[in-house]
């Protein structure tokens, strides 16, 4: 493992050529006691993950297929904050270091330009009914050109070589920025909890304020977004002003 220069955290960071998914190799880092902000990267993942069991395409060079380990000392319920907190980071290091303006859609897919540019997976391991460690695996669209989207993702993904007009990003760069948010912002989350993280993920939101329509195996439902509760849930108004937490799933925005 080599040092971040960018870090405090005492995990060191690894860089592979070709992984099934850099979630398991975090994970195996994990289980032999890899400190807290070790992080994996690598070039081109083979069985990248999304959420809902999607796959998630990840070409050789062109984007930072990333996984972090974090180790917080935490309820089970509280773990989608970091997801949300991931997402801020993400979006932070995102606009600093390429100027692309993107936002984050609920609960934490980066979108510009209307598409997606960034994904992020949060996986949590159990010990004795408590929370042992959790991996953030991070997916960022850096430099893709259209040609290397596949069928199904056409009109759906976006790159930041796309959203520069054909500029691109260098990946190193990136990557620095986004351990060194994702640092700072955890250790703020440990220290003041999670309100300063609401606050940053509320102005970087593209989700509240909008018309939702959330899908869940129940059927399908609308209202405004018109925030999030404690844990990160998002509320939604319907028409008679009732408000209801979403913890989790799949919205749209309408
Ligand atoms: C999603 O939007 O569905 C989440 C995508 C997460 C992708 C990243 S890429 C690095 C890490 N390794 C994986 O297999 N998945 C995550």
């Amino acid at each position: 493992l080599k040092k971040n220069p960018a870090s405090n955290w005492s995990g060191g960071m690894q860089l592979l050529e070709t992984v099934v998914s850099t979630q398991e190799e975090a994970k195996r880092l994990a289980e032999s006691g890899a400190p807290e902000g070790t992080a994996v990267f690598a070039e081109e993942q083979t069985g990248g993950r999304g959420r809902m069991g999607r796959k998630w395409h990840s070409p050789r060079g062109k984007g930072i297929w990333m996984s972090v380990v974090l180790r917080p000392k935490l309820p089970l319920l509280m773990t989608p904050q970091l997801t949300l907190l991931a997402g801020v980071a993400v979006c932070t290091a995102i606009r600093q270091v390429t100027g692309v303006q993107a936002g984050i859609k609920w609960p934490n897919d980066l979108l510009a330009g209307g598409r997606k540019i960034c994904g992020i997976l949060l996986e949590s391991s159990l010990r004795e009914g408590g929370l042992h460690y959790c991996i953030a695996g991070i997916g960022i669209a850096v430099n893709l050109t259209e040609e290397d989207y596949p069928d199904y993702l056409r009109g759906v993904g976006t790159s930041l070589l796309i959203q520069r007009g054909g500029i691109p990003v260098d990946r190193s760069e990136l990557a620095g920025a986004v351990l060194t948010e994702l640092e700072y912002l955890y250790n703020l989350y440990m220290e003041q909890g999670f309100k300063p993280i609401r606050e940053l993920w509320e102005s970087m939101s593209v989700t509240l304020g909008r018309q939702i329509a959330l899908n869940t195996p129940q059927g399908r439902s609308e209202g405004l977004a018109v925030g999030l509760d404690d844990n990160g849930g998002l509320l939604l108004e319907d028409e008679t002003g009732h408000i209801t937490n979403v913890c989790s799933g799949e919205i749209e925005i309408i």
